[in-house]
C-alpha cells in the first residue's frame, strides 16, 4: 500500500489518508460571513476523498482580513452557515478544520482579482492596519498602527473566542496561521517587528505572541487538534530562519500542538524566493528531522507519485494541495488512481469507475 493511502493516527482523530486541502482565500464572503460558495467549493474537495479540509484565513476581527471578502468568525452570527459546511464535510468522511487568521499590517487589501492594492484607511472597505510595528508592506502602504499591550491582549483574546466559535460551528482541526506575512509571521520576523517590550527583540520574545495564543486556545479544545501554519524562511537576510523555525517547532511540539504545516516566504516584499516543484519541502523536511511532530509540506505539489516520494522519502508526513485541488478537485481520487490504489469513492460516483 501507498503511504498517501494510509492513514494517520492523531490523539483524538484518524486522517484517513494523507492528503490535505491547504487553505485557500476565496474572498467571496460578505461581513465575514460564509456563502453558498463556500459550501460547493469546500465540499467538493470532500466528495473528492481528502483527508481534511483547512478552510481558508478566517479572520478573527474585522480588520484581520485581507480583503473585505475574507471569511470572518468574529461574532456568533457568523456560526450557522458554517455548521452547514462542517456538516456536510463530515457526512463524506473527512475531518473540517479552520484556518484562524489576522492579517495585520497586510490587512485592508482589494481582491486580488480586482488589484490586490492596499486600500487606504479613509477608501471605501479599507481600514487602518495593526501590526507589531509600524513598518508597512509595501513602500506605499498606509503604515500600520502598532499594537499596544492591551491590544495584544484583546487579539490573542479574539483568537480564543474564534476558536470557541469554531468549535461550535463544528471544525475538528483548529490551525493558527503563523505564516505568509500575516500577523503571527509580524512578530517573528526582525524585519517586520522592532519593538522593545517583550513582544519584539530576542526568539523567545518574537514567539511570544503565537505562544500566548496557544496558551489562551488550549483550555478551550475539547477533541480538537491545533496545528499550526508557518513559514519556515523570509527569503530575506535578516529575517526569520529555518533554525528558528525548528526552534519554533520543538516548542510548540511541548505545547500540545499536532500538527506543523511548512510554507515559506511573504513576509517582506525583498523576498527572493525560488520556486519549483517541491521548493519548499527541503524546510518541512528539516523540521520532521529535529522533532517527532507531523508535518505537512506544501508548494508545487501535483500528481500522487510526486507527493508519494514525498512521502517515502521521509520528508513530510502530510501532503498540503492548493492549486491543483482548483484544477482537480477530486485530485485524492486521481491520485489513488496514479498509485495504483483501490479508494473508496462516495457511493454517488461509484459508476465513474465503470
Ligand atoms: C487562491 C489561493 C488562496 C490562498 N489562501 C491561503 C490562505 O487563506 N491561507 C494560507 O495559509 N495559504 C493560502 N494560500 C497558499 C496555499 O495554501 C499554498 O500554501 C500555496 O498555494 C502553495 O501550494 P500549491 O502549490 O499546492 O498551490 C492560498 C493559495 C491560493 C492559490
Amino acid at each position: 500500500m501507498s503511504l498517501l493511502f494510509s492513514s494517520l493516527r492523531l490523539k483524538n482523530h484518524t486522517l484517513k489518508n494523507r492528503i490535505i486541502v491547504s487553505p485557500m482565500c476565496q474572498y467571496s464572503a460578505t461581513d465575514g460571513f460564509a456563502t453558498d460558495w463556500h459550501l460547493v467549493h469546500l465540499g467538493q474537495f470532500a466528495t473528492g476523498q481528502v483527508a481534511a479540509i483547512i478552510q481558508e484565513a478566517t479572520a478573527v476581527v474585522p480588520e484581520g482580513r485581507i480583503t473585505y471578502g475574507d471569511l470572518g468568525i468574529w461574532s456568533d452570527e457568523h456560526i450557522e452557515k458554517l455548521q452547514q459546511i462542517t456538516k456536510f464535510i463530515k457526512a463524506q468522511n473527512c475531518i473540517p478544520g479552520i484556518q484562524l487568521a489576522h492579517a495585520g499590517r497586510k490587512a485592508s487589501c482589494e481582491k486580488p482579482w480586482i488589484t490586490r492594492d492596499q486600500i487606504a484607511p479613509n477608501q471605501h472597505n479599507g481600514w487602518q492596519t495593526v501590526a507589531p510595528s509600524t513598518i508597512p508592506f509595501n513602500d506605499n502602504d498606509h503604515p500600520p498602527l502598532a499594537l499596544t499591550k492591551e491590544e495584544i491582549k484583546q487579539t490573542i483574546d479574539a483568537f480564543k473566542q474564534a476558536t470557541v466559535r469554531s468549535i461550535q460551528a463544528g471544525y475538528e482541526i483548529i490551525e493558527l496561521h503563523g505564516a505568509h506575512g500575516y500577523l503571527i509571521h509580524q512578530f517573528f520576523s526582525p524585519l517586520i517587528n522592532n519593538r522593545t517590550d517583550e513582544y519584539g527583540g530576542s526568539f523567545a520574545n518574537r514567539i511570544r505572541f503565537l505562544l500566548e495564543i496557544i496558551e489562551a486556545v488550549q483550555p478551550v479544545l475539547t477533541t480538537q487538534s491545533l496545528w499550526v501554519r508557518i513559514s519556515a524562511t523570509d527569503w530575506a537576510e535578516g529575517g526569520w530562519t529555518l533554525e528558528e523555525s525548528v526552534a519554533l517547532a520543538q516548542i510548540l511540539q511541548e505545547k500540545g500542538v499536532e500538527v506543523i504545516d511548512v510554507s515559506t516566504g511573504g513576509g517582506v516584499r525583498h523576498q527572493k524566493i525560488t520556486t519549483g516543484p517541491n521548493y519548499q519541502v527541503p524546510y518541512a523536511a528539516q523540521i520532521k528531522a529535529n522533532t517527532t511532530l507531523p508535518v505537512g509540506a506544501v508548494g508545487e505539489i501535483k500528481t500522487g507519485p510526486q507527493a508519494e516520494a514525498i512521502l517515502q522519502q521521509n520528508e513530510a508526513d502530510l501532503i498540503f494541495i492548493a492549486r491543483e485541488l482548483l484544477r482537480d478537485p477530486h485530485f485524492a481520487m486521481t491520485a489513488a488512481q496514479q498509485l495504483g490504489e483501490e479508494i473508496p469513492w462516495a457511493p454517488q460516483y461509484e459508476r465513474g469507475k465503470e
